[in-house]
């Protein structure tokens, strides 16, 4: 089945080794993190870090506590988020947010979400990185692997052979999963949302569905104990915050400073969904 084409529930989808999309983009997003000769993946200047967590679990004010320390360490910093983050993903999160995908199931959603991906990594993401920027992104492909995957029960070989279309070689050197009770998480996103203001189309779920989150959420964290580090979002912005930067320290202390390359690198500009 490698570099064929998967069946997946009647639908098909290209294979790693399928040029599903054309031009630099698909060139440059070998799937599964690895060139095709199996060689190791390029050394990058830049960072990528990216926040996960259920509904209500503060990665808002958590990003913008991180983009500071960072900003104070030296690097310069891109703050983005999923679905968006481009102007091509943004129109895709309208799609997505309004529920007007979910009348089409989970599959078509996942396609989407990794659609606008494609898009974010291509002119905002790996542009930032190559130029020695740390990029933290608010929700990536793990959103899309707990939200799609566990929780609309999709196949998760289909869930992975997207999110190699979509991602390649872009995979996050730290993913800081916000751990929260679900009952809690939904009390805050509720209490944080204006009262006239209808809950999203994932906000809407219940608390059953947010238990689901977390622990769907916890189980990628086992699985990739090196890439992911689970975050206690059950205390004080500050307390939560200390172990976010205790967690960046320990595991990229040593790349924080930037690399002298990166200092004089001319990378694309970032779309207009960045902020910096
Ligand atoms: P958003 O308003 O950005 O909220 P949040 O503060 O929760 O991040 O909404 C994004 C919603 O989209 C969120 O409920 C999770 C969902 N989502 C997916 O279902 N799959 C995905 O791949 C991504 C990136 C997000």
């Amino acid at each position: 089945m490698e570099g064929g084409i998967l069946r997946q529930s009647g639908k098909a989808v290209k294979g790693e080794g399928g040029s599903a999309r054309s031009g630099g983009g698909v060139r440059a997003r070998q799937a599964g993190g690895r060139r095709p000769n199996g060689a190791r993946k390029p050394a990058r200047s830049g960072l990528f870090i990216t926040l996960e967590g259920g509904e209500g679990a503060g990665k808002s004010t958590q990003i913008h506590r991180l983009a500071k320390y960072l900003k104070e360490r030296g690097r310069p910093v891109v703050v983005t988020r999923e679905p968006g983050g481009s102007p091509g993903a943004e129109a895709v999160r309208h799609v997505l947010l309004s529920g007007a995908a979910e009348l089409h199931g989970p599959e078509m959603e996942a396609i989407l979400f990794n659609a606008a991906r494609a898009d974010h990594i291509d002119t905002v993401i790996r542009p930032a990185i190559a130029a020695g920027k740390a990029v933290i992104c608010d929700r990536f492909y793990d959103s899309t692997r707990v939200y799609q995957g566990v929780e609309g029960k999709l196949d998760a070989v289909f869930v992975r052979r997207l999110e190699a279309i979509a991602v390649g070689e872009t995979i996050p050197d730290l993913t800081l999963i916000l751990d929260l009770d679900a009952k809690e998480g939904m009390r805050r996103a509720a209490a944080r949302r204006n009262p006239d203001e209808a809950p999203d189309r994932f906000e809407k779920e219940s608390v059953r569905q947010q238990e689901l989150r977390r622990k769907a959420y916890l189980e990628i964290a086992r699985n990739e104990p090196e890439r992911c580090a689970v975050i206690d979002a059950d205390g004080t912005a500050e307390a939560v915050f200390e172990e976010i930067r205790r967690a960046v320290d320990e595991r990229l202390g040593d790349r924080l400073k930037p690399a002298a390359r990166s200092r004089a690198g001319r990378a694309k500009p970032a779309g207009r969904g960045a902020r910096t």
